[in-house]
């Protein structure tokens, strides 16, 4: 549904994209992501016909960017990642706005309307003044206003950035609904826990080339590779138990432990490489005067694993 192929952008010197090849099916929900100045923006804008490749080719649905504009733009929904300026148009009025400018023939435009309202959850926001609105339900009408023509590719630019936790709730409810509808989605950020939970696959771009591509249970299986298959393991002890600075040299001399540091009086976090054995760690610990009352292997965060990809050290 969306493909590029070597990609490249230049403004002036700089060299905004830098090859980027993707590939993304129907029924995805692609997560976009990567650090300020990656190159989103530029990939979305150049595949909703806004701006032109230098060189490389994009097309989506089968239509290449550089010929088919107009067919493109009646089929995908464009969010940029600021909204604009709209003195004095009421939340109805703008949606109603664009309604005309999609050609929605007027006795449709009403009822067109009022469903993107209802899938948006902004109805009874209907009467408002769009300048009013937070800065998550004004998001959420950037996604009600791409969804007037029903296209089937939507290009979201950061509909998460700036909000609060509930409003991102909101907003990856809102997504998660159109992607059970069917709609390809691509959806970008620079935070991976922000589209963690939606998203079928994700891309990771950094100076306009792409890091990695696939699914986000992959990246971790490789981030734990390059870990070393190791672990991070917390402990959290006891009233009466030794503290943290007697249990450190203890618990560093098993030769799996790479690294052991206390995290205040009654907590200490234990780096390993590969696996040791988990009761063979609670022996020494408790050897070595521990009273345990927690012993948690942890995850690999996502912050984690996204770092640890954006560094290159994948390519
Ligand atoms: N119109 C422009 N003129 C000159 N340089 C630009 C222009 N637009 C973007 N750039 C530069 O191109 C690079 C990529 O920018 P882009 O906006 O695509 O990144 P991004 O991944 O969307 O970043 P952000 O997370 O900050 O939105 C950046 O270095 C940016 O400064
Ligand atoms: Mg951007």
């Amino acid at each position: 549904m969306i493909e590029t192929r070597n990609l490249t952008k230049r403004y002036g010197t700089l060299t905004a994209l830098d090859g980027l090849t993707l590939d993304i099916g129907p029924g995805q929900v692609f997560g976009f992501i990567g650090p300020n100045g990656a190159g989103k923006s530029t990939t979305m804008k150049i595949l909703a016909c806004l701006m032109r490749a230098d060189a490389g080719s994009a097309s989506v649905c089968g239509l290449d960017v550089s010929r088919h504009g107009d067919d493109i733009r009646r089929v995908i929904g464009y969010m940029p990642d600021f909204l604009g300026v709209y003195d004095d148009l009421t939340v109805d009025e703008y949606l109603q706005f664009f309604a005309s400018a999609f050609a929605i023939p007027r006795a449709k435009r009403r009822s067109v309307v009022d469903q993107v309202l209802q899938l948006t959850d902004l109805t009874e926001k209907r009467h408002a003044l769009v300048d009013s609105l937070s800065r998550g339900m004004q998001q959420r009408l950037g996604v009600a206003r791409v969804l007037i023509h029903d296209p089937k590719v939507l290009l979201l630019d950061e509909p998460a950035s700036g909000l609060d936790p509930r409003a991102r709730i909101e907003m990856r409810e809102l997504l998660l609904e159109l992607g059970r509808m069917g709609k390809v989605l691509m959806v970008s950020s620079h935070i991976l826990s922000e589209l963690a939970e939606m998203c079928t696959s994700i891309g990771i771009i950094e100076r306009g080339k792409l890091l990695y591509a696939g699914t986000i249970e992959d990246a971790y299986q490789r981030t734990k590779a390059l870990a070393g298959g190791g672990e991070s393991i917390k402990v959290l002890l006891e009233e009466g138990s030794a503290p943290p600075e007697l249990l450190i040299p203890a618990i560093s001399r098993h030769s799996l432990v790479t690294n052991a540091s206390a995290e205040g009086p009654l907590a200490l976090t234990i780096r390993t490489t590969g696996h040791p054995g988990h009761n063979d760690l609670i022996r020494t610990l408790i050897d070595a005067g521990a009273r345990i009352n927690s012993f948690q292997p942890m995850e690999i965060k996502l912050e984690d694993a996204f770092l640890r990809l954006t560094t290159g050290a994948l390519q």
